[in-house]
Order: C-alpha cells, then sequence, then structure tokens
C-alpha cells in the first residue's frame, strides 16, 4: 500500500478537505485498494472533531464523503507509516520536520501541498479558519490532488 498524510494545523479544514477529496478520487480511478490516504494536525485543539462546517459545506456541495472522519494530531510513526507527507502551509512543515527530527532532513517524502502547483506563487494553501474563504482551499485542493495522483502513478505505478 502507498501512504499519503495531509497535513495542515488543526485537522479540521483543509488537509480533511484534501484527504476526502484525493479519496474521492482514488475511488473515482479504482485505486483506493493501492493508495491510502489519511490526514492530521500539528496541533491538538480539535482533537476528534468531524471536520469543519465550511469544509463540510463544500464536501457535500461536491458529493464527497467525509463519513467517520475526526481529527487527530501527527504523531512521530507518521513519518514511517507514510510514503507522501504533503503540508498545507510552510508551518506546517516546519513543524512535522522538527517532530520528525533529523529523519526528515532533506527527504523529499515531506513536502508543501502548493508544491504541486507551481503556477500559483503563494507556498501556502490559505487557511479558511481564517479567512472564511472554503470555495479558494476547494479549487487549490481539488487540482493539488489531481497533480498528486498523476505523480504517483508516475513515480509508484508505472509498470515497464
Ligand atoms: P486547518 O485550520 O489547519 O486548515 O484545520 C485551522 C483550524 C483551527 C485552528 C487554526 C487553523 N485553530 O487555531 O483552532
Amino acid at each position: 500500500m502507498i501512504s499519503v498524510l495531509f497535513v495542515c494545523l488543526g485537522n479540521i479544514c483543509r488537509s480533511p478537505m484534501a484527504e476526502a477529496v484525493f479519496r474521492h478520487q482514488l475511488v473515482q480511478h479504482g485505486l483506493e485498494g493501492i493508495i491510502a490516504v489519511d490526514s492530521a494536525g500539528t496541533g491538538d485543539w480539535h482533537l476528534g472533531k468531524q471536520p469543519h462546517e465550511g469544509t463540510r459545506v463544500l464536501l457535500d456541495r461536491y458529493g464527497i464523503s467525509y463519513e467517520g472522519m475526526r481529527s487527530r494530531q501527527v504523531t512521530l510513526e507518521d513519518y514511517s507509516n507514510n510514503d507522501y507527507i504533503v503540508c498545507m502551509d510552510n508551518n506546517n512543515e516546519q513543524d512535522v520536520r522538527q517532530l520528525f527530527g533529523s529523519r526528515s532532513d532533506g527527504h523529499s517524502k515531506v513536502f508543501k501541498f502548493m508544491d504541486l502547483l507551481p503556477e500559483h506563487k503563494t507556498c501556502d494553501v490559505p487557511d479558511p479558519y481564517y479567512t472564511g474563504n472554503f470555495d479558494e482551499v476547494y479549487e487549490l485542493v481539488s487540482l493539488g490532488c489531481t497533480r498528486l495522483l498523476q505523480r504517483i502513478q508516475e513515480e509508484k505505478l508505472t509498470q515497464v
């Protein structure tokens, strides 16, 4: 199994949206038994909570399931348990690299979500917990997840 982990701060807005959208894409491609996806937060304020209402509204609008999803915090084990650790902003990346310590030094499995969207100048997925703009996050997340799936298919699933 190839494993993807999306990481944000609270694990209620951005990374759960990415998890749900990516899982939806996996199901559409028949890859849900081959690629696993999860999300986690660097902070611990919302442990056990379902995604934020703004995220749920967007997912409902697009018919994307978030059933059973609950906020959890990133753990040290997440480093070895995942192949792609995709951080929604620069602070999230710094925080997980600090948690993972020297294991993750220079390791390309930890990267920023916006690295998937180089045509955008910003390196952070804007945090809708503060901006209130969940629509712009959905647009970025949707396209970024498509790119991530292409990348994984190229890197791990190409048959010679
Ligand atoms: P997220 O947004 O990192 O996209 O889940 C946030 C959620 C909660 C908080 C900050 C950001 N908070 O400070 O509680």
